[in-house]
């Protein structure tokens, strides 16, 4: 059975000390949840700050960053590596997100470097794909995501795909208030669960965890979960409120 995870990028919000309110809001509203996986990806200013509470509160809640670059040091200038965020006991580092990869220009090959570097660090990587509207509408969405796929996993292993965690977030429902039907997110989720298949094999492909994420809210949580094959979710806007993301993680119980 593949664990549910709910996942809360919270962009470029939140400064250190309001990261550290949030996470101890959130901690003490999901504290009797035990059966989904909690992650918060704080901007990186906060991640030490997050790392301690996390760790001196013993909080069920796990660590992510948003971002990191391959190269374990250098003159790098304003990039993180993967050796300083290991140093932080981040778990998971988002690669490929869409606000990457079009406002800042990050190839396919770039994400494929990025998540190398994270699971050759010993940490856990969500790698995410996703459509924009123009190729939805001209239905290119399945050879967008085939491509993000083939490339963004070139040379990842067997062994190391225990590690990685893959998002769909179709760029056109992001911070848009448009949210895919459940349906469309279920097939294009069970699409990349086939092209996991078919680059690896059954097991990893039933293995691994693949999340929705675009305008996921309280409201529409449970629809989505209900699908067989999404595994979680990755929130944006609605995690940044402890009351909102904390109703996400429990979205068995939330009736609307
Ligand atoms: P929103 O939930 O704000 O649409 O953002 C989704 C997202 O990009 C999460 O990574």
């Amino acid at each position: 059975m593949r664990k549910p995870m709910i996942a809360g990028n919270w962009k470029m919000y939140k400064t250190a000390g309001q990261a550290v309110f949030l996470v101890q809001d959130l901690a003490m509203l999901v504290k009797d949840v035990k059966d989904v996986e909690i992650l918060v990806c704080p901007p990186c200013i906060a991640l030490k700050s997050v790392s301690t509470v996390i760790e001196v509160d013993k909080l069920r809640i796990k660590l992510g960053a948003q971002n990191v670059y391959w190269e374990e040091e250098g003159a790098f200038t304003g990039e993180i590596s993967p050796v300083m965020l290991k140093d932080l006991r981040v778990d998971y580092v988002i690669a490929g997100h869409s606000e990457r990869r079009h406002i800042f220009g990050e190839t396919n090959e770039m994400v494929n470097k990025k998540l190398r570097a994270v699971l050759a660090h010993g940490m856990k990587s969500i790698l995410c794909v996703g459509e924009t509207l123009d190729e939805r509408e001209e239905e290119k969405t399945a050879d967008i995501i085939k491509e993000q796929i083939f490339e963004g996993l070139a040379g990842v292993s067997f062994e190391e795909m225990k590690d990685v965690v893959m998002a769909y977030e179709p760029v056109w429902a992001i911070g848009t208030g448009l949210t895919a039907t459940p349906e469309q997110a279920n097939d294009v989720i069970g699409d990349i669960r086939g092209l996991v298949g078919s680059l690896y094999n059954e097991e990893i492909a039933m293995d691994i965890r693949i999340l929705y994420g675009g305008s996921v809210k309280p409201g529409n949580i449970a629809e989505l979960m209900a699908e067989p094959e999404i595994d979680g979710a990755l929130v944006g806007g609605a995690s940044l409120n402890a009351e909102s993301f904390a109703k996400i993680v429990k979205y068995e119980k939330v009736e609307e």
